[in-house]
């Protein structure tokens, strides 16, 4: 009689270790090296980067694929494509889930799909953020409408999450189809330069459809998405680089919506004053100057993380810190269009300001916007419908809004930029600075036209007329008698007095009505 043996514990304990093993190299060894030709690192490798080392708790490491179609039942790789778990970042607890391409092209199917949806209900339940290092070739083909339904369950999860735990998306590799629609729905996206890309529809279908040749990466490359299409809120020159991109992101936001973002001791005097700041404007109102300067100027240290900074380059948005304390800033950019407000200015910044409403972070606005850009490609484009979605956010916010005239504040770009009437809590204006309803040259020529027809020397006329609006308007005094301006203040004395309204303003609540949910014009 043959006797039958039972496994010992150490023999179960050491085949649980082996399977782990297997399990971390994913795809194998082959498709690993593969995948560093092309310049890139594995699922794994990227985690170890991010999370803080020995922090990470893997989840569902066994799972597999149940596809039976395709010669499917006799290929299948632990994890199913991809990597999830839980870790920390600075000792901040995250969830992250890792695309691995080394299985079917980091292809999603209904059981990777489970696996990032069950990480995303613990985020949701424990209130920290969730981090996707995307790399796939999107819906697994073998698995039909069950990768569809995988889809539709992290778009559905994306959007509850939306407002309650920050989402950050790395694209590190192809995402593309409807794939690229769980980044789209996160806060941010950050894309490794000429290593990814994002597009509903690739270049072969492009080619059959219209006839047009396209490449990657003119399609969909980090480059295109981050300075033409708006898509990516960052650019990395690597994949290293793209994961300190997310370290620093994280360290500008709370946890959950009901956190404050992080506070750090930053070493830098809330009552520095500042005599520079008065000499980057320029005397002549209608040259340009860097606003960043401004906002390097003032926030602590200097330090300015800047959101987008190749996008609608005529208005800057970012995160800093004041006196510790992380605030989100939004300003006009004179060096670009004059600092007229456009379509994808409005886009950008007016997310950036519900972004910043959603998490509890102060908004700081520098105004310097001659107006609402003109022409036939805007109005057509939709300027109307677009530029309302900026003067909408800064209404909806409800966290405490400090705004800076630093010069032009015309039209209805007064209004939408932070004004008293969209809900400012303080608005300060520089001795520099011009309100009113359009600069001086269009204010004459409509309200005296006749007038400077008629005048002997017309040229003269206006000249006299302009100077005369100006000393009249062209300054922030006007609105300071009115209470629309809170404070003339000197250049110099910026920091300190942001400062202590942002303290002022700590404990600000400030009640909606009740409603199911608003209708921001889309
Ligand atoms: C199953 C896939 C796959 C997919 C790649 N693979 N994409 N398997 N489903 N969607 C597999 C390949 O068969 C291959 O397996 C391995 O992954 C590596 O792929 P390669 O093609 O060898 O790699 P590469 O040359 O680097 O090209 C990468 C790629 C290409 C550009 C992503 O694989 C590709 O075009 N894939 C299809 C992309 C796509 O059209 N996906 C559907 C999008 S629509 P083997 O075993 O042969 O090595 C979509 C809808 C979502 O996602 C809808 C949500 C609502």
């Amino acid at each position: 009689m043959v006797e039958i043996r039972e496994p010992t514990v150490e023999e179960k304990i050491r085949r649980l270790r082996e399977t782990r093993e297997q399990a971390k190299l994913g795809g194998g060894v082959k498709r690993i090296e593969e995948q560093h030709a092309k310049g890139k690192l594995t699922a794994r490798e990227r985690l170890d980067l991010l999370l803080d080392p020995g922090s990470f708790n893997e989840l569902d490491q066994f799972v597999v694929h149940q596809c039976t179609d395709f010669g499917m039942a006799e290929r299948k790789y632990l994890g199913d494509g991809v990597v999830t778990g839980y870790g920390t970042i600075d000792g901040r607890l995250v969830y992250v889930f890792s695309q691995d391409f080394t299985v079917f092209g980091g292809s999603l199917g209904e059981m990777f799909a489970r696996k990032v949806c069950k990480l995303m209900d613990l985020a949701m339940k424990t209130g920290a953020p969730v981090i996707g290092l995307n790399d796939s070739g999107g819906a697994r083909i073998q698995e039909g409408v069950a990768s569809l339904a995988g889809y539709g369950d992290i778009f559905f999860r994306n959007v509850m999450a939306s407002g309650v735990i920050p989402q950050i998306s790395a694209i590190m590799g192809p995402c593309a189809g409807g794939a690229v629609y769980s980044p789209a729905l996160t806060d941010f996206i950050i894309m490794v330069d000429k290593t990814s890309y994002m597009f509903i529809t690739g270049p072969d279908v492009v080619k059959t459809v219209l006839g047009q040749e396209v490449t990657f990466e003119e399609l969909g490359g980090a480059m295109v998405h981050s300075q033409t299409s708006g898509v990516a809120h960052f650019i990395a020159k690597d994949e290293e680089q793209c994961i300190q991109i997310i370290k620093k992101l994280l360290s500008y936001l709370p946890s959950n919506y009901l956190e404050d973002p992080p506070y750090v001791e930053t070493g830098d005097d809330p009552n520095r004053t500042d005599e520079e700041l008065a000499r980057i404007m320029p005397d002549d109102p209608d040259k340009p100057y860097d606003v960043k300067e401004v906002i390097h100027r003032v926030v602590d240290n200097g330090e300015f993380f800047e959101v987008q900074p190749l996008w609608a380059p005529n208005i800057v948005i970012g995160f800093a810190r004041l006196n510790g304390h992380v605030v989100g800033m939004v300003a006009n950019q004179p060096a670009y269009y004059a600092g007229a407000l456009d379509i994808n200015s409005s886009t950008k910044a007016g997310r950036f300001v519900r972004f910043c409403d959603c998490f509890n972070i102060p908004i700081i606005t520098f105004v310097d916007v001659p107006g609402f850009l003109p022409g036939i490609e805007q109005e057509h484009g939709g300027i109307i419908r677009h530029g309302s979605k900026l003067l909408y956010a800064y209404c909806e916010a409800t966290v405490p809004k400090i705004t800076v005239i630093l010069r032009k504040a015309y039209g209805g770009a007064y209004d939408v930029m932070g004004s008293k009437h969209s809900g400012g809590d303080i608005n300060y204006a520089w001795p520099t600075a011009e309100i009113a309803v359009m600069g001086p040259q269009g204010a004459i020529n409509i309200i005296f036209r006749k007038e400077i027809a008629e005048a002997p020397d017309p040229e003269q006329k206006r000249l006299e007329l302009v100077s005369d609006y100006r000393r009249k308007f062209a300054n922030p005094y006007v609105a300071a008698q009115k209470g629309y301006i809170d404070e003339v203040i000197e250049p110099a004395e910026t920091r300190p007095k942001l400062i202590s309204a942002l303290e002022m303003l700590s404990t600000k609540r400030e009640p909606r009505p009740s409603k199911k949910h608003a209708n921001i014009p889309l």
